[in-house]
């Protein structure tokens, strides 16, 4: 069985390849590879039915299918009345919230204290007593790090510890490109955030894989300068016309540089989320396994002191491969079919083989530009 990680990644690659494609005009291929993308995120949520982000990989597969409808719609540019978008095309306000909310609470986000604490900081304060913070506050916060260190999942947290309406965006939504569509699409965006907030309910604009809205090496054909000062001038407009209104902007990538300066500089806050060090992965282990039954030989330390660059998301694969070893074990001696049997406890053998077959999925020196980037840009 892929893990959620393998199965994540490819997701992503595909829709970041059919964006790629989209925007060349390369219709055909671009609708393969959006519906490999949502293929890919269906077997996520057909797989693993708890998964904490399924609610926001449902929503980003809907995003796609509207996309390869509309690729479909419109196969021939020529044909089109040159009007722009037929009425049924538009973003409507309800594809764009995501009303049924990730199941991500605060705890749920193991480590990353001081992220945590600077969010807490920049959000949750202002929300509770707006009335302390004459000058305003931040709206932008931009989390970058290596993969699968909890980016998306601190956002989905953020989103249900408020009690805010959840904008969740990615780049196939807003870069739906038929003729100016992608910059009104980032002004519905924010016009539908302005008009929750300005019933006193606080609105998150997540914009996961912020990088592949915005390329500093983009050639910018077509309509991408302009979705990219839309954007920033909806970013200054939070700030200025909305001062006392609660919208925030999560911006999340794993390849901040690629944004240029005019985008970092609106994200105020830049934080960086790193891979967890020995003490916050012994938190994770104990965190993924608190369902599990466990052996008496299981040492966390010491698992935590032999996965030195693995991310969060290498941890709970490395918890699940264990305890998948125990279930497999259980069906091949066929026991598993008499119902009252239980798998054995899961033990320090399964950890140790299972962290054998995970290669830690950040380099040092992916790190290292990490840290590089993080000294010049990093603002908590
Ligand atoms: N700090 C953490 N606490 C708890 N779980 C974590 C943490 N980091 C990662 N995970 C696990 O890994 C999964 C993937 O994390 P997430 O999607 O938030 O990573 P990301 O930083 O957004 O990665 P990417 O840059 O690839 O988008 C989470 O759903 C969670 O199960
Ligand atoms: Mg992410």
């Amino acid at each position: 069985m892929s893990s959620i990680r393998e199965l994540e990644r490819v997701a992503s690659s595909y829709a970041t390849r059919a964006v790629y494609l989209d925007r060349q005009g390369k219709t055909d291929s671009a609708i393969t590879m959006y519906k490999r993308a949502v293929e890919m995120l269906m077997k996520i949520t057909k797989l693993y039915p708890d998964y904490q982000l399924n609610q926001i990989y449902i929503q980003r597969a809907q995003a796609y299918q509207r996309r390869i409808r509309k690729l479909r719609g419109e196969p021939d540019g020529s044909l089109m009345e040159p009007n722009g978008p037929k009425a049924g095309q538009k973003l409507s306000y309800d594809e764009l919230v995501l009303t049924d909310k990730p199941n991500v609470r605060w705890s749920d986000v193991v480590g990353l204290e001081q992220v945590k604490a600077v969010i807490e900081e920049a959000i949750i304060y202002p929300t509770r007593r707006p009335d302390l913070f004459p000058l305003g506050w931040p709206r932008g916060i931009l989390l970058f790090g290596p993969p699968g260190c909890g980016k998306t999942l601190l956002a989905a947290a953020v989103a249900n510890e408020i009690d805010a309406s959840f904008f969740s965006v990615d780049a196939a939504t807003i870069m739906s490109k038929w003729l100016g569509e992608a910059e009104k699409n980032v002004a519905r965006l924010f016009n539908a955030a302005r008009a929750v907030a300005s019933q006193k309910k606080p609105a998150i604009i997540f914009i996961d894989e912020l990088d592949s809205l915005v390329r500093v090496h983009s050639s910018e054909i077509g309509g991408e300068a302009r979705v990219r000062n839309q954007f920033l001038k909806e970013m200054d407009s939070i700030v200025d016309k909305g001062r006392r209104l609660h919208v925030y902007v999560i911006g999340a990538t794993n390849k901040p540089w690629n944004l240029d300066w005019p985008f970092i500089r609106r994200f105020q806050k830049r934080l960086l989320v790193p891979l967890p060090d020995t003490p916050t992965r012994l938190k994770m282990f104990r965190h993924f396994t608190k369902d599990f039954t466990l052996a008496r030989d299981v040492d966390f330390r010491r698992l935590a002191e032999r996965t030195e660059g693995f991310s969060g998301s290498d941890i709970r694969d490395v918890c699940q491969s264990a305890q998948l070893n125990v279930i497999r074990e259980l069906f091949r001696s066929k026991k598993a079919l008499t119902a009252d049997v239980k798998p054995r406890p899961v033990s320090m053998r399964d950890f140790l083989d299972a962290i054998a077959k995970i290669r830690p999925s950040v380099t040092e020196e992916m790190m290292k530009l990490y840290r590089a980037w993080d000294e010049n840009f990093g603002a908590y």
